[in-house]
């Protein structure tokens, strides 16, 4: 089922998200709606409390669905290594019609697990370590307007207040 996308403003967006315990078939049904909205945003990545879940889970698919084995699933993900830095645009599902350069590691490695409950290790070195990034970022409570300098925050949050003032947010 496509569920709708929270934006920002959305307090859920700014909060952690809860660790998962066992892998219930409520879980699988929610990772299979994850992977459902991201494919008909169209997105690359998307994390649980996107679509209103405080959960530790998110799905990047760098091949929005054109490689089946290209999708990744992660329940309770942990850092194994972050190194050097890339400075790319990027956006976000719950930022639409917004970009900003940010600073991401060049390579990164998470841990977790599968939608088996199995654990799994991915590496990433651009894109995907950008990716990997910024939604462990949405499991923390951050976007990626949280990791821009003031002035360039400052700017989208203030057009995104004048457009939910207008009712278009
Ligand atoms: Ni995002």
């Amino acid at each position: 089922m496509i569920r709708p996308i929270l934006r920002l403003g959305d307090t859920l967006l700014q909060s952690p998200a809860e660790p998962v315990g066992t892998i219930t078939p409520d879980i699988e049904r929610l990772i299979d709606d994850m992977v459902e909205t991201m494919y008909a945003a169209p997105g690359i990545g998307l994390a649980a409390p996107q679509i209103g879940v405080s959960k530790r889970i998110f799905v990047i698919d760098l091949s929005v669905g054109r490689d089946l084995k290209a999708l990744i699933t992660m329940i309770n993900p942990e850092w194994v290594e972050r190194e050097g830095m890339q400075l790319e645009e990027e956006g976000c599902l719950s930022l639409p019609g917004f970009n900003a350069t940010v600073p991401r590691p060049a390579r990164a490695v998470v841990r977790g697990l599968d939608r088996h409950g199995e654990e799994h290790t991915v590496e990433g070195t651009g894109l995907l370590a950008r990716a990997l990034q910024h939604e462990m970022d949405h499991l923390d409570g951050r976007l990626f307007v949280d990791r821009l300098r003031g002035i360039k925050r400052d700017l989208i949050v203030r057009k995104v207040r004048k457009l939910a003032r207008a009712g278009k947010w």
